[in-house]
C-alpha cells in the first residue's frame, strides 16, 4: 500500500475544477483585486482531470470530491460527473458548493452519477449572508437546497463556517433549520486558509463552545468520525432528530489520519490544504507522460509527505513564541478548493 512519511495512505483525492466563483465569501476569498486567476488554457480537460483520478484510484484512493472555487461555474460539470462515476474502484463521489447554481444543476448531476452535495450556508439571515457572501442571494440558496433534495439527494451536508462576531449567533438557528429540514450541519472552525482572510485565534469559536452552546438547547451524543479520518467528529441529537457535526481543525487537528490530496483546476498536486505550493502534473501530461510515470511521479511524492500544518500550527499556538498567520505564505482556498 502506497504510504507517506507518516504512514498515511491516500484516499481521497479533492478536485478543484475551476478558481472562479460567483460568491465572494469574506472569510475566503476577501480580496478586492487578484490577478492570479487562471487562464482558461490552464485548465486541466475534463478528460485528463479523469486520468489523473484513475491514477488516483489505482494507488488507493476510493473516494473524490468536486471543488473549486465553486464548482458548478464550471461548464457541463455533470460530463465530468459521468466520467468519473464510471472509473472502476470509486466508492464516494461528491461535490462541494455554494448552492446558488444547484435548481439549475441538480438533477442533471443526478443522472450523471454523483452521490453526495455539501453545501456552504454560513446563516439564514438574508442581510448576514450577503454581508459574508458578498455576492451570494440566500432565497436562492435555499432554493438550491429544496432542488437537490427533489432530484433525489440524500444525506446532504451544510457547512456553516462560524466566525465569532459575525455569524456565532447563527449556530442554533443553523441547528434547527438543519433538523426541521432533514440536513446534517457540520459547523466549521474559521481557519487560516489563503493570505488574506485576517485571520486571528479571537475570532475562531472553539468547538467545545460550539457544542455547549447546541447542547444546552439540544442534548447531544457522540458518535464520531465517519470513516476514522474525515475532518468532522459527528454528534447525534438525543431526541433522534438527525447528526450535527463539527470541523474542528484549529482547537482538535487531525493530521494524523489525513488521507487527502488535491489537485488544482491547473493540474498541480498539493498535499496540505496549508501548502505553499503545488507539483506541476499538467506540463507532465501536456508533454506525452505514460500512466506509468504519472503514477511514479505521485507515489513519489506522497510517500515523501510529512505534512501536518494543522498540528504545527496547535503546538505553535501552545508554545512561548504563539503563532503568527501571516508569517506563513499559502496557496488560496479557492485554488485548492478547501
Ligand atoms: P465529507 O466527505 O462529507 O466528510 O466532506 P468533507 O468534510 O471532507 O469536505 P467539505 O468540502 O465539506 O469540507 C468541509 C470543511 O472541512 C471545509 O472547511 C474544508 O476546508 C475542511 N477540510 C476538509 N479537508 C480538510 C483537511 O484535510 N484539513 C483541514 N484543515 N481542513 C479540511
Ligand atoms: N475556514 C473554514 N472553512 C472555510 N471554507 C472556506 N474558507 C474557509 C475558512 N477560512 C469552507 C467553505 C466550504 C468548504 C469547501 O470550505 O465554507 O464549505
Ligand atoms: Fe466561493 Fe466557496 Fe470561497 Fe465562498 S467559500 S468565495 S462560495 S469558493
Ligand atoms: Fe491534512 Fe494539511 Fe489539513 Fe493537516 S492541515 S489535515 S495535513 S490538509
Amino acid at each position: 500500500m502506497l504510504l507517506d512519511a507518516h504512514h498515511r495512505p491516500v484516499k481521497d483525492l479533492r478536485i478543484s475544477v475551476t478558481d472562479r466563483c460567483n460568491f465572494r465569501c469574506t472569510y475566503c476569498m476577501p480580496f478586492a483585486e487578484y490577478s492570479a486567476w487562471i487562464d482558461r488554457h490552464e485548465l486541466l480537460t475534463y478528460e485528463e482531470i479523469a486520468r489523473v483520478a484513475a491514477i488516483f484510484l489505482e494507488l488507493g484512493a476510493d473516494k473524490i470530491r468536486l471543488t473549486g472555487g465553486e464548482p458548478l461555474v464550471r461548464k457541463n460539470l455533470e460530463d465530468l460527473v459521468a466520467k468519473l462515476s464510471a472509473l472502476p474502484g470509486l466508492r464516494d463521489l461528491c461535490l462541494t458548493t455554494n448552492g446558488a447554481l444547484l435548481t439549475e444543476k441538480a438533477v442533471a448531476l443526478k443522472a450523471a452519477g454523483l452521490k453526495r452535495l455539501n453545501v456552504s450556508l454560513d446563516s439564514l439571515d438574508a442581510e448576514k449572508f450577503k454581508r459574508i457572501s458578498q455576492r451570494g442571494d440566500l432565497p436562492r440558496v435555499l432554493e438550491g437546497l429544496k432542488a437537490a433534495q427533489r432530484a433525489g439527494f440524500e444525506r446532504i451536508k451544510i457547512n456553516a463556517v462560524i466566525e465569532r462576531g459575525v455569524n456565532d449567533d447563527e449556530i442554533l438557528p443553523l441547528a434547527e433549520f438543519a433538523r426541521a429540514n432533514g440536513f446534517a450541519v457540520r459547523f466549521i472552525e474559521f481557519m487560516d486558509v489563503g493570505n488574506s482572510n485576517d485571520w486571528t485565534l479571537q475570532k475562531v469559536v472553539p468547538k467545545k463552545e460550539m457544542l455547549e452552546r447546541i447542547a444546552a438547547r439540544y442534548p447531544l451524543e457522540r458518535v464520531g468520525r465517519e470513516d476514522g479520518s474525515a475532518p468532522a467528529v459527528d454528534y447525534r441529537f438525543a431526541d433522534g432528530a438527525g447528526d450535527v457535526g463539527v470541523i474542528a481543525s484549529v482547537t482538535e487537528p487531525f493530521c494524523g489520519d489525513c488521507t487527502r490530496a488535491r489537485l488544482t483546476a491547473d493540474g498541480k498536486l498539493v498535499t496540505c490544504l496549508f501548502s505553499r505550493d503545488g507539483h506541476d502534473l499538467k506540463t507532465m501530461i501536456r508533454s506525452g507522460a505514460s500512466d506509468e510515470s504519472l503514477r511514479e511521479f505521485i507515489s513519489a511524492l506522497w510517500r515523501n509527505r510529512t505534512d501536518r500544518y494543522s498540528e504545527e500550527r496547535l503546538e505553535a499556538m501552545n508554545s512561548a513564541q504563539g503563532y503568527e498567520a501571516k508569517s506563513h505564505k499559502k496557496l488560496e482556498m479557492i485554488v485548492l478548493g478547501g
